[in-house]
């Protein structure tokens, strides 16, 4: 395996390797002699530290790049007192903007007392010229700066960096790249996020993540099944597959295959439990894919399917290329084939244009469908995408009072809908010691519902059976079979 490479065998005064990943090999070796300098120097390793501030992809690439500087020799710190602080950026709300620069103003301050630590910004807020340019002009104590496409290049910019002595900026407009074999450290010893594709391209209106991610790019199966085997090998019984719209999966492929085919080939790995995935985009959702669902004792009963809007009118406007329609057949169909699925979705509120009466045909699909839960979001307009050219924005206050009553509804009805397993005994993946009673451990069910009850920490990691005995709005109180 390529990370079980000895970076003391690299030959690190020879011209560096033009191929990936040998090329960050090298720079891993470059950097870890420096890191061996300043151990030298100050008596301990410099330690770093990262904060995500995205979806599950960006909590993965913060894994591979945590990897990259724990094979270089950082270690890690709990806190933004580091030697080396990376923030993993998001831009897919104007909100998750607004924290990174919240947060970077008291870096700043940080810094003015500790002049040697370098600051590093990656991710897809990146990926905009305009934040670039703002960071350069008001935040100039940033050293480094790189976007999503060349997250694997972070020891060759921290190189580079070190020898400048100047800050680095290296962002790419798109890439047809996937560098495989790099280092990775994973959050959960039990459980990992494994990227099946990269990008997106279905450009729903609202949304800037295809200009960020450019465009989609599927891993080999091979490359896959390779990584989930080694993934198993190390412990790992759950795996979430990973994607904008997995359900696309494998169309760009030399020798294409679908998302379907893709399960159950991973179906077959020895020794792995429990798999998930997401996105799934309801345009996408193939009845070959439910037959797999519906067929398998891995895949979990759980789809999370965003629905948007519930009205065919602004579904339309969104480029979501479904109706409300043909929304509520595939739910149906899919809660027909698996029966007891767990169907949740994401909701944007406040798209421009949207009425009282697509709201209200929101909130009925809402009705219809009985969601275990619901991520609802304020429309907030993104730069560059075509919703935000759209006239007719809706007041602020008017897209308030329709999130609150989704909210109050969406939370209802997934009250009712999530505790419908009470008084059974349900398998349950333990994945650590309760926060607040220290005699509890907590688990997911495969729906993905939340339980706790009585155990100790040397069950983390395993499946148990739990018989669900009280029910509590959206998690469950249990005991161990
Ligand atoms: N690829 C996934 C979504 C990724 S973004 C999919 O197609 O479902 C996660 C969620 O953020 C989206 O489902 C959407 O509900 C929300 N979102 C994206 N852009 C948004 C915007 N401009 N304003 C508000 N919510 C947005
Ligand atoms: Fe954004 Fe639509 Fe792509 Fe999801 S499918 S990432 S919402 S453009
Ligand atoms: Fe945010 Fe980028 Fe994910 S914009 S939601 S971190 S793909």
């Amino acid at each position: 395996m390529y990370h079980e490479i000895d970076l003391d065998k690299i030959d690190r005064n020879a011209e560096p390797p033009a191929e990936e990943p040998d090329r960050q090999y090298y720079f891993m070796a470059k950097c870890r002699e420096w890191v061996r300098e300043f151990e030298q120097k100050n008596g301990r390793r410099p330690c770093f530290f990262t904060q995500t501030f995205g979806c599950q992809m960006n909590a993965k690439d913060s894994e591979k790049l945590s990897g990259i500087l724990g094979k270089i020799g950082y270690v890690e710190a709990q806190t933004e007192d580091a030697d080396f602080v990376l923030y993993n950026t998001c831009t897919v709300r104007e909100n998750a903007n607004k924290r990174v620069y919240g947060r970077l103003g008291q870096l700043g301050v940080q810094k003015r007392k500790h002049p040697e630590m370098i600051i590093a910004l990656c991710g897809c807020m990146m990926q905009e010229q305009q934040v670039v340019e703002r960071i350069r002009t008001s935040y100039r104590f940033v050293d480094l700066i790189f976007g999503t496409h060349n997250i694997f290049q972070l020891a060759e910019l921290i190189w580079r960096r070190l020898e400048q002595a100047r800050a680095v900026t290296e962002v790419w407009n798109g890439t047809e790249q996937i560098v495989e074999n790099l280092p990775a450290q994973r959050k959960y010893p039990f459980k990992s996020g494994v990227n099946i594709m990269f990008g997106c391209n279905n450009f729903c209106s609202y949304c800037i993540v295809p200009y960020v991610r450019g465009r989609e790019r599927s891993r080999s199966p091979e490359e896959i099944i390779r990584e989930i085997e080694a993934l198993v090998k190390d412990g790992v019984v759950e795996v979430m597959l990973l994607g904008q719209n997995v359900n696309s999966y494998g169309k760009t492929l030399e020798q294409p295959i679908t998302f379907a085919q893709l399960l159950r080939q991973i179906e077959q790995v020895e020794g792995l439990e429990r798999i998930r995935f997401m996105t799934s985009h309801p345009k996408d959702l193939s009845d070959q894919l439910i037959n797999v669902m519906a067929a398998s004792s891995k895949i979990c009963p759980h789809l999370h399917l965003p629905l948007q809007s519930g009205s065919s009118r602004i579904l339309e406007r969104m480029n979501r290329r479904y109706t409300k329609e043909s929304y509520l057949d595939l739910a149906f169909k899919i809660k027909r084939a698996v029966p007891g699925i767990s169907l949740t979705t994401d909701i944007i509120v406040g798209f421009p244009g949207e009425t009282e009466e697509d709201f209200l045909e929101t909130m009925d699909v809402v009705e219809q469908v009985g969601f275990d839960s619901a991520f609802t979001f304020i429309y907030s307009k993104r730069t560059g995408t075509p919703a935000a050219a759209m006239e007719d924005q809706v007041p602020e206050a008017v897209v308030k009072d329709r999130f609150d009553r989704l909210l109050k509804r969406v939370q209802e009805i997934g009250a009712r809908v999530s505790g419908c397993q009470l008084h059974t005994v349900q398998k349950v993946l333990v994945e650590e010691v309760n926060d607040h009673d220290a005699s509890l451990v907590t688990g997911r069910l495969g729906n993905n519902t939340l339980v706790h009850f009585l155990g100790s920490n040397d069950l983390i990691g395993k499946i148990v059976d739990v018989y669900l005995e009280e029910f509590k709005g959206f998690y469950y109180m249990g005991a161990m079979r």
